[in-house]
């Protein structure tokens, strides 16, 4: 058939993007991208699709496979289109195809192929049971981590093997001497008791007919090391580490032989083993200690002599609550050498990566057996110094004793397995020899998200401030959204992740990421609809039981509906209405009759800077003040939800509850003159990005909001509650000029002040470390937390001027508002459908603009001093001519840069 060559069909991908194996679902969402090869009229849209899915057998038969076609279906949907065909069944692997139709008759030619393969859908298909050593352990001290094996033998020529595995602690499996994959810190962390992840590997190539092992390191990790805050406690899901694999392994003659963990001898003969091996110790905050001359070489291959080693035990787990992974692993996404090699005024030798990040260092050492190695990380120095108080009790010490060669031969090279470190620095103590350049290497690990958004502007100093949103995103996507990545907390604060969701979609494709951990809020959210306040709960610790806090408790309505704007994801949705309806429900009977949520444990606007360092609640704009805003702001969003999945009664009920907590809330706190009660920053944001003011009221509210700025000398005076929302309200209240001051002010407390402070990622506080260059006094002081850095959301929709006007970028509104000061800026994001970008220069008098947009959407053009008009798919340039000069060079910085 004739088809069309100007419309291609890329980035054809299921649920979000990865992973292709082992997919956890009957029924994969489709996506597909559709790009001009050549001229396209501006105008063209997808008016239909169609599906083929083509079997591909383990073993290839001599039939060839037959494909099924969905047929052209009538539909403009490219963005998680619903599964067309037959639900897949359990290790099915199919080939998918799309073709696109235009207005007219002729299709597109079908994408490249897409492959999908399902792992263990049911829980029948589970014969692995969590194994451990069979040894007797002290449940209150952290563990040796252990080493299991199992040797099996294949009868016949393999065609196709699968690995899927999971563990009680964390794993690290191999199979013949060579390790599965590259995921760290599997499985990661969820709520272990409901949902426990497992992965799929292809081990096809790791296989052999005849003899065979598999081995696996086995590690407290969330599961029972010491984790939480304020020491943290112990055995948080239990006091026994276990694995849980299953091996698939398909010959080419059509047998399956499967190898699980389990109890006893299996099929063939072969049992599972346990033993000690070279690690020592191992805690994600206390860091590791590895004894290489405890080295178990061979224990994963066939014919090692495990006589010695001890059997294992087995353990209960209910299989229907193993889920597949929907988001991407966390792994070693780069590396980073040091700038410099420091000695410190107390003669230690400390190395600086210049770049604060999350990950652990790989070293190559030569020396003697015995000769010890010790490495400590910390974010900062002070005095010269490694400075560890901001660590709290986190140990952050990594040991490595040599196997020893000597100063010649072959170098040993080791990286912890089973910890992270939040850090810039790195004390190294012990080092035989000479330190020489690329002996030690920083790692950075985090979850491997695709990178969507970028940003630049010709201020480098915002440019840095941007570069610091994603680093501090990157430290901090570490399997669940963290607060920080290096003090004895690291825990999935519901509020941080709140605000800074909007920027993180931006940044990054965290749909998966973000969607797995959302499943985790529903199942440990009280009966009586309290959001705990991070997620997962960590049983035994300070903050429990959970009490129902603003802004915290809110991600359980306005997350996933950021993640609904920013993919155009209805299912996420769906599957988290009844935690929104639940938390929304329970607001609603807190607050009473008056609408007023004025009750309870309220954080209200953490870490306003005005606050004292031990007390970062006392805030200037009062809690009840935030929480019935909060309370507002989540009811009407609730309601929006309810109309989108066509729950109609809901959206009327939640829309006028919405309605009614507006009025309560000018009743309560509108002052006659328009002034708020609490005459703050955060209080006049919020009631103005969440529209609580009746229409007259807002511009005297937006005049105050920035006479406030003004007088606080453009410095920021907002905490989390408001940081993403104060430059919003400005600019939608005509206050260009005062957003841009307030972004560019470089005094204490500013975004610019940590980057003059030598900020390489964004602080918890302003003020993490004060201008004399010390460490702010507070017990809770980390240099890498994003929610301060949910500026950046703004920086992309506002300076750059690229921002969704409809779910999933459907539509686009390009409204850049060039700060003075300013002569460029850009933006550019991966939208589900396609890449759009906006960026703008200053050419004298003129603004000279240029708009990229995808392929089958529609941009509204937004621009000072024009009318709003609506463009197609392609390139537009545009001029208008500008009016606010660039103002001469900003000041310098009051205080002293220091390295941070
Ligand atoms: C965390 C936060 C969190 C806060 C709430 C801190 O210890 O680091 O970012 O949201 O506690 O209490």
């Amino acid at each position: 058939m004739p088809h069309r060559t100007d419309v291609v069909v890329t980035d054809l991908r299921a649920e979000h993007g990865a992973p292709l194996l082992g997919l956890g679902t009957a029924l994969p969402r489709l996506s597909w991208t559709a790009r001009a090869a050549a001229d396209v009229p501006a105008t063209w849209e997808q008016s239909a699709y169609e599906v083929r899915v083509t079997p591909l057998p383990p073993v290839p038969g001599a039939e060839p496979p037959r494909s099924w076609s969905s047929g052209r279906v009538d539909s403009g949907d490219s963005v998680l289109v619903p599964w067309p065909a037959a639900p897949l069944r359990s290790r099915e692997r199919v080939r998918v195809e799309v073709r696109l139709w235009g207005r007219d008759a002729e299709p597109t030619s079908f994408s490249r192929p897409l492959v999908l393969e399902t792992g263990l859908l049911a829980p029948s298909d589970w014969t692995a049971v969590p194994v451990g050593p069979d040894w007797d352990e002290d449940p209150g001290v952290d563990h040796r981590p252990a080493l299991l094996r199992r040797e099996f033998s294949l009868p016949g020529p393999v065609a196709r093997a699968r690995l899927h595995v999971t563990a009680h602690g964390l794993h690290e499996v191999e199979v013949n001497g060579e390790r599965v994959g590259d995921e760290v810190l599997a499985p990661g962390w969820t709520s272990y008791s409901h949902r426990l992840r497992h992965r799929t590997h292809d081990v096809t190539h790791l296989v052999r007919e005849g003899g065979n092992a598999v081995g696996a390191w086995l590690a407290d990790g969330w599961y029972r090391g010491r984790f939480g805050i304020r020491g943290g406690s112990r055995n948080l899901y239990g006091e026994r580490t276990a694995l849980i694999a299953q091996l698939e392994v398909d010959l080419a003659d059509g047998r399956r032989v499967v190898v699980a963990t389990g109890p006893g001898t299996g099929e063939d003969g072969g049992t599972w083993r346990a033993a000690h091996g070279p690690v020592l110790a191992s805690n994600l905050y206390e860091g590791e200690s590895h004894d290489a001359r405890l080295a178990v070489p061979g224990f994963s291959t066939a014919g090692f002599d495990d006589s010695a080693w001890a059997g294992v035990r087995r353990y209960e787990r209910d299989p229907a609550t193993l889920v597949a992974a929907d988001g991407p692993p966390v792994r070693c996404t780069r590396e980073v050498l040091p700038v410099a090699v420091l000695t410190s005024p107390s003669g230690a030798t400390i190395l600086d990566f210049g770049q604060n990040l999350t990950g652990r260092l790989r070293i190559r050492v030569r020396g003697c057996a015995g000769d010890r190695v010790q490495l400590r990380h910390a974010e900062v120095l002070q005095d010269g110094e490694l400075y560890t108080r901001p660590l709290r009790t986190a140990r952050a010490t990594d040991t490595y004793v040599l196997a020893g060669g000597g100063g010649t031969g072959e170098p040993e090279v080791w990286e912890p397995r089973f910890t992270m470190h939040g850090f810039r620095y790195a004390e190294v103590t012990g080092w035989p020899g000479r330190l020489d350049e690329g002996d030690v290497v920083a790692r950075v690990h985090h979850s491997d998200m695709a990178r969507t958004g970028w940003f630049s502007c010709s201020d480098d100093r915002l440019n840095r401030l941007h570069e610091n949103v994603v680093w501090s995103m990157r430290s901090n996507f570490v399997d669940i959204p963290t607060d920080c990545p290096q003090r004895d907390e690291r825990l999935g604060w519901t509020g941080d992740i709140q605000v800074f969701a909007p920027t993180a979609a931006f940044l990054y494709d965290c749909s998966g990421f973000l969607a797995s951990w959302l499943r985790d809020v529903a199942v440990e959210q009280l009966p009586d609809g309290t959001v705990p306040w991070y997620v997962p709960r960590v049983p035994a610790s300070f903050w429990e039981p959970p009490q129902p806090g603003a802004v915290w408790g809110d991600v359980a309505v306005l997350t996933p509906w950021v993640l609904f704007q920013r993919y155009g994801d209805v299912g996420v949705l769906r599957a988290q209405y009844a935690s929104a309806r639940a938390w929304v429900d329970l607001v609603e009977r807190l607050a009473g009759p008056d609408r007023l949520w004025d009750s309870g444990l309220q954080l209200g606007d953490w870490l306003d800077p005005a606050a004292p360092p031990d007390r970062p609640a006392e805030a200037r704009t009062d809690r009840y003040l935030v929480a019935t805003a909060y309370f507002a702001h989540s009811a009407r969003t609730l309601a929006r939800t309810a109309h989108v999945l066509g729950e109609q009664e809901d959206a009327a009920r939640y829309g006028a509850l919405a309605d009614e907590v507006r009025e309560a809330f000018a009743r309560e706190h509108l002052r006659p003159g328009g002034r708020l009660s609490s005459d703050a920053q955060t209080a006049y944001a919020l009631a103005l990005v969440f529209d609580l003011l009746p229409e007259g009221e807002r511009e005297a509210a937006g005049r105050r909001l920035a006479e406030l700025v003004a007088e606080d000398g453009n410095r920021v005076a907002t905490g989390f509650a408001g940081v993403n929302l104060v430059t919003d309200a400005l600019t939608t209240t005509g206050h260009d000029e005062t957003a841009h001051a307030l972004l560019t002010e470089t005094g204490c407390p500013s975004w610019l002040y940590q980057v003059a402070m030598g900020a390489t990622t964004t602080w918890e506080r302003w003020d993490s470390m004060l201008p004399d260059g010390t460490v702010n006094p507070g017990q809770m002081t980390s240099f890498n937390h994003y929610a301060l850095g949910s500026i950046a959301d703004w920086m992309h929709r506002t300076v750059a001027g690229l921002a969704p006007a409809e779910p999933g970028y459907r539509r686009l509104l390009v409204r850049p508002r060039p700060g003075p000061g300013l002569t460029s800026a850009a933006a550019r994001h991966e939208t589900p459908r396609g890449t759009a970008a906006v960026s703008w220069r200053r050419d004298g008098d003129r603004l000279v603009v240029d708009v990229d947009v995808p392929l089958g959407v529609r941009a509204a053009v937004d621009l000072p001093g024009r009318p709003v008009s609506e463009v197609g798919a392609g390139r537009h340039p545009f001029e208008v001519a500008t009016t606010t000069p660039p103002p001469p060079v900003p000041s310098p910085p009051r205080a002293a840069p220091q390295p941070a």
